[in-house]
């Protein structure tokens, strides 16, 4: 492992203004996002889906360092022949790849689920390697309910989590560790909160005990939010001061960058309170997002599926690009929308 080389993509990644398109939807969940426009799921649709976010060139260029893609799209080309990955390499960015292979029932712990994927991963990291990912990504999933998550699902994620990311940084690509703490469900902030910190502080326990030098990982964490059907809303500066008191506690200095999830916010939220973490400041790791549903949710409206809306589509993915980078560095306004809108 060259840790050098692995910090300076690790620093790429999360640089002033700009942050991460999380386009790795597996093609099931992409079909959930594409009925709800009402389009097929093809492998055509998904490639020419993606083409039109990565030539949005201005957006790749200025807000976007890197795209995590799934399986199918790291071998795509687009319809003139180019491999995606070069349209994304072009744009100043770095492909990335998402490696874990889903979830599967934790055994003897209902309503619990375990990442699956380490097996092959040795074998696999090379290829995309080859292929152009600097960077990959492993998602783990904790719920929070009755008498859930149990030790044995923080422990066995964070865990998976950190042999993940060994096997990465030994072959010299830098991983994007993701323990998401859900926000569906009637918890409230103060649990959130709770179930972050443990889930945060095993990761990390367990990145030492796996030998992983920090400099070399993005983290990619869930913000402290309430429940979406906890019925107690929280305002953008409680979000903003509960993430970064998290943070601070669980998060050592040496982490090289820290990506958010969107995790179900909604666009503007989602910006709202990376901006809000931003203006607090003087934090020892840069802030910034590495969102799916936030970027795209509004691109994916205006295409609708529609070879004559790309245009529309482009301009719906370069506004939230813009917005997400000025609130990377602290610098959004709320009324930055209405004027586009
Ligand atoms: P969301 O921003 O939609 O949560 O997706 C980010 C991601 O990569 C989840 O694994």
């Amino acid at each position: 492992m060259n840790l050098s080389d692995l910090n300076k993509v690790a620093v790429a990644m999360t640089a002033p203004g700009k942050g991460i398109l999380a386009a790795d939807e597996s093609t099931g969940t992409i079909k959930k996002r594409f009925d709800a426009i009402m389009t097929e799921n093809t492998e055509d649709n998904r490639r020419d889906y993606r083409e039109m976010m990565f030539r949005t060139t201005e957006a790749m260029k200025n807000h976007i360092s890197g795209v995590i893609l799934y399986d199918e799209t790291i071998w795509q080309k687009a319809k003139d022949g180019t491999p995606l990955v070069d349209i994304i390499k072009a744009a100043g960015a770095l492909p990335g790849i998402k490696v874990d292979e889903g979830t599967k029932p934790l055994p003897n712990q209902p309503g619990e689920l375990i990442t699956i994927g380490l097996d092959r991963l040795a074998d696999r990291l090379p290829k995309y390697y080859d292929a152009g990912a600097r960077f990959a990504k492993w998602r783990a999933v904790i719920d929070i309910g009755k008498g859930i998550p149990s030790h044995n699902a923080i422990h066995s994620n964070a865990h998976a989590l950190a042999r993940y990311a060994a096997l990465c940084q030994a072959a010299q690509i830098v991983p994007i560790v993701e323990p998401e703490v859900l926000m569906d469900g009637e918890h409230d902030m103060a649990q959130c909160e709770a179930v972050t910190t443990w889930m945060l502080k095993e990761t990390f326990q367990e990145l030492y005990y796996a030998n992983v030098p920090l400099e070399g990982i993005v983290l990619k964490p869930n913000m402290i939010v309430p429940g979406k059907k906890s019925g107690k809303p929280a305002s953008v500066e409680q979000v903003a001061e509960a993430t970064v008191r998290v943070l601070k506690n669980c998060v050592p200095g040496a982490v090289s960058g820290i990506a958010f999830l969107s995790g179900g916010q909604s666009d503007e939220e989602a910006t709202a309170h990376l901006d809000a973490m931003n203006k607090i400041g003087n934090l020892p790791w840069a802030l910034t997002f590495s969102y799916g549903r936030a970027l795209q949710a509004a691109p994916q409206k205006a295409w609708a599926g529609k070879a004559d809306n790309v245009a529309a589509a482009q301009r719906a993915f370069m506004h939230r690009a813009k917005m997400n980078s000025l609130a990377a560095l602290g610098q959004w306004k709320a009324d930055l929308e209405k004027k586009a809108a």
